[in-house]
């Protein structure tokens, strides 16, 4: 994987596709039995809706409001209004 020889661990852009994948294929496994927080990579309203669309619950960010600030959240609610 791109950027594994780096040192300490990864969030933001680079993770984003993996985790989105990783919801995917849990939701598809648990039907609803659990809810799944969607975090990693966060960064655009346009990416918690996509995270929603494949199966999260809710979701959680973390680099994205490091780097965009509180914006981010009115961001989010926006495009999942
Ligand atoms: C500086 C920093 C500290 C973090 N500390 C924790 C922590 O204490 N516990 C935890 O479960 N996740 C922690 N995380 C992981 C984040 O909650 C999140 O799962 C991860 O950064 C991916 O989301 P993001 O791309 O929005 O940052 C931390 C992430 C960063 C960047």
């Amino acid at each position: 994987m791109e950027n594994a020889e780096e040192s300490g661990g990864l969030s933001g852009a680079p993770v984003r596709d993996k985790s989105t994948l990783v919801i995917s294929q849990l939701s598809q496994r648990l039907q609803g039995a659990l809810p799944i927080i969607g975090v990693g990579g966060i960064l655009t309203g346009a990416d918690a809706v996509e995270k929603i669309a494949v199966g999260a619950s809710l979701v959680q960010v973390y680099s994205g409001l490091i780097y965009k600030g509180p914006q981010l959240v009115r961001d989010i609610c926006k495009s999942l209004g």
